[in-house]
Parts: structure tokens; sequence; C-alpha cells
């Protein structure tokens, strides 16, 4: 695991599309993650290929960080990469003095929903109706981090 760099796009515009192939970031959009808070992504590298990352940003006053996406490639799941990854960004973020994480997950991704329960994840209610656009209902989960 490591921070992404500029010559990580390729790759990580190739796992993302895998992970998410109906509804992938665009060019430009990775593009300028890396560009405005490349420090806020972490990749899993093997030396050759990206196997996931993880994106996450905090918001201007510092008090609350969105997950923004998670991935582990189909191949490489359940091997405990998700969770570390999510382990690294709450450690990060607990040293930041973050006070609390935010993500929104589909209601029908029990494997995610787990990953976040097992981390301390609540909800925050119900489900959200087209939260992400029409018919992209989200369930929004939260995690205080305890620094208030
Ligand atoms: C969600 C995702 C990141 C999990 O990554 P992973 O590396 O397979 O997860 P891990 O092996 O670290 O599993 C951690 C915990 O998650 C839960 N979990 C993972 N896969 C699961 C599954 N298929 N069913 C139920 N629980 C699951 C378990 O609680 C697991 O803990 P355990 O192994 O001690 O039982 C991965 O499945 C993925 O990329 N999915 C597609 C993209 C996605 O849904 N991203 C999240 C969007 S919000």
């Amino acid at each position: 695991m490591r921070g992404v760099t500029d010559t990580d796009l390729p790759e990580l515009l190739r796992v993302d599309r895998e992970v998410f192939p109906e509804d992938p970031y665009p060019y430009f959009v990775l593009r300028q993650h890396i560009d405005v808070h490349g420090d806020r992504i972490l990749v899993l590298d093997d030396g050759e290929y990206l196997h996931g990352y993880v994106l996450f940003v905090t918001t201007s006053d510092g008090y609350v960080c969105w997950v923004l996406s998670l991935a582990v490639s189909a191949d490489q799941r359940g091997r405990g990469l998700g969770k570390r990854l999510m382990l690294e960004v709450l450690r990060q973020l607990r040293r930041e003095r973050v006070h609390e994480v935010r993500l929104t997950v589909e209601p029908t991704n029990a494997a995610a929903i787990m990953l976040y329960r097992t981390l301390g994840f609540g909800t925050d209610g119900g489900v959200h109706r087209d939260y992400l656009g029409p018919g992209e209902d989200r369930i929004i989960m939260v995690l205080g981090l305890g620094s208030a």
C-alpha cells in the first residue's frame, strides 16, 4: 500500500473501470483528483499492477472526511485488502483529528456494508432515495472518530 503518483493514472483508471464498469470515473475526474489531493489516494501495488485504491477527501473545515471510492480488484477480494485500505485511512484521519468519516453505499452492497460495520460505521438513518441521481439510492454510513 502506498500513496498514488502521477504515473499510476493508467492503472488507476483500469482498476476503477474493472471494479465499477457501469459508472467509472471519467479520465479527467481521476486526473484532477490526483492533481488536487493526490495525498488522499492510497493504492495497492504489487510492483507491476494496481489491485485497488481508496479515495478520501476531508471538508475544508477539517471536520468530516468522505470516503469517495473504495475498490479492490475482483480476483483479490476476501483477503483483507479492503479492510487494510480502510484501516490506514482511519489511522491517518485520527492523527489529523478529523471528527467524523462518512461514505455512501448501495443498499444492496452487502460486502461493503459488512466491511464498514466491522470497522464501527453505523447508518445515519434509512435509505436516501435518488441520493446520487435518479434511481441511485444510497445508505450514508458514519463513523465518529472521537476526537471532539
Ligand atoms: C467492498 C470491497 C472493497 C471489500 O474488499 P475486500 O478486500 O474483499 O474486503 P476484505 O477482505 O478486507 O473484508 C473485510 C470484511 O468485509 C466483509 N466482507 C468482505 N467481503 C464480503 C462478502 N462478500 N460478504 C460479506 N462480507 C464481506 C467481512 O466482514 C470482512 O471481514 P472478515 O474477512 O473478517 O469476515 C470489495 O468487495 C470491492 O471492491 N467491491 C466492489 C466495489 C465496492 O463495492 N466498493 C465499495 C463501494 S461503497
